[in-house]
């Protein structure tokens, strides 16, 4: 009898958690709602971001630098719906997905963020039956939820850098303003990270390969395995990849979206994906299509071995509006980015013709 009422109350448990935690919300229609908790990505205490059945942390080999935040990713896929592999684009993920990203200033451990952690925004990008949508959600002062900010948000903060705490002006990006960025490959609204170079790596937050994790949960299909996959290098970490290799992994992640034969910044002709192979295409001894103040007076993207007289450098160390590489996103020099990226045109040989 013991074991029966036992059994009983296990199953009234199991139901009431399961009552508990109602499955993830994809809203795939104007309006959106106004709360972040209206998705349920995320359950229980909003502040601790417990990511719900079905979604799943991830990391990148090599991020998007955006004023020294920390980031979590995760992402969700229809029960059933795995996206498709690609060894060169962004994965082909199917309608109803909702792909997250939270900046704070902070450990960002899923499920068990501390209060110490500042939370500032969470941005989803949601696959609707129209293309992809762009949701910026800012956090609210008590971290019960966010709150949809469509207009986007300017937040006076001091935050945490390696050279010393900051006082900035923490832009949230408007709705507009993500396609900036997002609309790059064929000027549609679509992912950056997930990629099969810059996925493919440990889980950050399991055991093993995270492609291999991503498939083993249903959340991809067609991957080979992780050895046969392109890798990227981790930008910051050199037992991972030669500067050049690192220095691409950094291009490819923060210019690529843009500088490509499709992307906004092609007017330029300089193509900074991971792909590219021709030394001009990349800026050696390249002439900037605008001369002036963008660039510094310097008459080349990238001259070998100067640093110091490359274009890509002076714009990439700059926080001025009309100068700044990339152009938005950012209040701060990453100045370890630049370093890096100093170092590859500095190993680089020969040089440009002189001056005429
Ligand atoms: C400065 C360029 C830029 C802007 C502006 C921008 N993003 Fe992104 N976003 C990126 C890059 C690059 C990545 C991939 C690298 C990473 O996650 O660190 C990314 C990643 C994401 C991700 C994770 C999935 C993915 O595509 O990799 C989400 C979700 C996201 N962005 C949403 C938004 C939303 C919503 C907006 C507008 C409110 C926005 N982003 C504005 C550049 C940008
Ligand atoms: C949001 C889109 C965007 C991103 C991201 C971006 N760029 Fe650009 N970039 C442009 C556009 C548009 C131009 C052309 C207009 C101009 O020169 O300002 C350009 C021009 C340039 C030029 C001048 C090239 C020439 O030959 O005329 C350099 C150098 C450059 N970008 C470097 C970078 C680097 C390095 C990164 C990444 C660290 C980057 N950009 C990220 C949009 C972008």
């Amino acid at each position: 009898m013991i074991g029966l009422a036992l059994l009983a109350e296990v199953a009234l448990l199991a139901l009431l958690a399961a009552c508990s935690t109602p499955p993830v919300q994809v809203h795939a229609q104007r309006p959106f709602p106004d709360k972040l908790s209206a998705w349920n990505l995320f359950v229980g205490d909003m502040s601790v971001l417990k990511p719900n059945e079905g979604v799943v942390p991830y990391g990148l080999n090599s991020p998007l630098f955006t004023d020294y935040a920390d980031k979590l990713r995760t992402v969700y896929v229809p029960p059933g719906q795995p996206a498709a592999y690609d060894p060169a684009a962004p994965f082909d993920f199917p309608v109803g997905s909702v792909l997250t990203k939270t900046f704070a200033y902070g450990a960002l451990a899923p499920g068990a963020v501390g209060e110490g952690t500042r939370l500032v925004e969470t941005r989803l990008l949601v696959h609707t039956a129209e293309g992809w949508v762009g949701l910026p959600y800012v956090w609210d002062a008590d971290r019960k939820d966010a709150t949809l900010t469509l207009a986007g948000a300017t937040i006076p903060m001091t935050i945490p850098t390696p050279a010393g705490p900051r006082q900035i002006a923490y832009g949230v990006p408007n709705a507009n303003q993500c396609k900036g960025c997002h609309e790059s490959h064929g000027r549609t609204m679509s992912p950056i990270g997930p990629t099969a170079r810059n996925l493919n790596r440990d889980d950050p937050y399991a055991e093993g390969s995270q492609l291999a994790r991503w498939v083993a949960l249903g959340l991809l299909t067609g991957a080979p395995e992780a050895a046969a996959a392109p890798r990227a290098a981790a930008w910051d970490d050199p037992a991972s990849g030669s500067v050049d290799a690192r220095a691409r992994a950094y291009l490819d992640v923060h210019c690529a979206h843009c500088h490509n034969p499709d992307g906004p910044g092609n007017t330029s002709g300089l193509l900074l994906g991971a792909d590219v192979a021709e030394p001009r295409l990349l800026g050696r001894c390249k002439a900037p299509v605008a001369a002036g103040k963008a660039s510094g007076g310097l008459r080349y993207d990238v001259v070998p071995g100067d640093p110091d007289a490359s274009i890509l450098v002076h714009r990439m160390a700059s926080a001025e509006p009309d100068v700044m590489m990339p152009e938005l996103g950012r209040s701060l020099v990453h100045e370890e980015g630049v370093a890096l990226i100093r170092a590859w045109v500095a190993e680089m040989e020969g040089g440009c013709a002189a001056q005429p």
